[in-house]
């Protein structure tokens, strides 16, 4: 079985940040949404992926390369405009061939992985397995009508009137019949192929699609306060492992990775947190559910329920929460007469004492 990974979404939702970084290469727990993907792909003993890429993918190409580092082998498919997800199985035909393949949006985050459907698709071969979720409201999603027995019977995309509360995650599981139904359907309302439509056309024509159930995390880090959710989340489940140096003024509680060359000078880590290689934390208080990236410094600061990217550097400032700081981004306290001095950039939001 192949992948097919979707990673062409512009990620308006994630600005500022989507400015200058593929919204799938954010980091969770220190690593690019798409590395985890790839590792839930991975334990499905899938290593040949295709990655479908849109805007900036030079970006996404600097971070994974070939895949080599990660396991698996990569081949990029450019996606020049986003047509849909249908489109991108009709451009990635040539590396799909008649191959079974699962397709996974790039942005998703399911903690409890979908092994046990991988197993069963591989076991039964149905023409397409969907992964659906039970959500309160799914109107914004593709939505399956299912029988007891989780044969798909329709499947709406974004309906007004839901006929159930299965929510389709983003994983699907393919033979290659896809192939005819992608070819078979034409644009929905908002302009796009969607895949809906296309696995629409299979159950129309008889075809035996399934829909399983997953039952854990999952969320589409596709906004700032889902990106904090999904790093949490992730944040929760990381054995502590401390590689760098942690002086002995220094503390750390809970589970704490300290990666190489990161440094905690008299500070309490408390964790769930992850220190990125490099960094150096310097009289302050971390965590909990808090990723540092790499080279970053930290001094005399206190830092909680947030994301600091790479190299940037937050010094005299308490109490921080549920922030994410840029790339080389510098956040410092304010000067004496308690004026605040900001340079912000495009449709970036800060939130300071009135
Ligand atoms: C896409 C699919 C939709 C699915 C959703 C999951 O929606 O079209 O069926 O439920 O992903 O995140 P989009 O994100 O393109 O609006």
């Amino acid at each position: 079985m192949k992948a097919l990974v979707l990673s062409g979404g512009m990620g308006l939702r994630l600005r500022p940040f989507s400015h200058s970084l593929p919204k799938q290469l954010i980091p969770l727990a220190n690593k690019p949404v798409l590395v985890h993907v790839i590792e839930a792909l991975k334990a499905l003993d899938v290593t040949e992926i295709g990655i479908v890429v849109g805007e900036r993918p030079e970006k996404i190409a600097a971070v994974l390369g070939d895949g080599a580092e990660l396991g698996v082998r990569l081949t990029y498919i450019q996606q020049d405009e986003p047509l849909g997800l249908a489109h991108c199985v009709a451009i990635a035909r040539d590396f799909l061939g008649d191959d079974d393949f699962v397709m996974y949006l790039g942005d998703n985050v399911l903690t409890n992985g979908v092994v046990e459907m991988a197993r069963e698709f591989r076991a039964r071969r149905p023409t397409a397995q969907l992964v659906v979720h039970q959500v309160a409201d799914p109107r914004a999603f593709g939505v399956a009508e299912v029988d007891e027995d989780g044969r798909v019977l329709r499947l709406v995309e974004k309906p007004e009137d839901p006929a159930s509360d299965l929510a389709l995650v983003g994983v699907y599981f393919f033979t290659p019949a896809i192939h005819e139904a992608v070819a078979a359907i034409g644009a929905s309302a908002r302009g796009e192929l969607e895949i809906t439509d296309a696995i629409q056309w299979l159950v129309e024509s008889g075809a035996d699609v399934q829909a399983r159930t997953y039952t854990g995390y999952w969320k589409d880090a596709g906004r700032i306060d889902d990106v904090l959710a999904c790093n949490r989340e992730l944040l929760d489940g990381i054995k502590p492992c401390v590689d760098g140096e942690v002086d002995a003024e220094s503390e750390l509680i809970g589970a704490v990775v300290v990666e190489a060359g990161a440094r905690i000078v008299r500070s309490q880590i408390i964790g769930p947190a992850v220190v990125g290689a490099g960094a150096l934390i310097e009289g302050s208080s971390i965590g909990p559910h808090t990723s540092i990236g790499e080279d970053c410094l930290l001094r005399g600061t206190e830092v909680s329920d947030t994301i600091v990217l790479a190299r940037a550097s937050v010094e005299g400032v308490r109490s921080i929460r549920g922030s994410v700081i840029g790339r080389e981004a510098s956040v410092t306290a304010a000067s004496a007469d308690g004026s605040h001095r900001l340079i912000v950039g495009d449709h970036a939001s800060v939130e300071v004492a009135a």
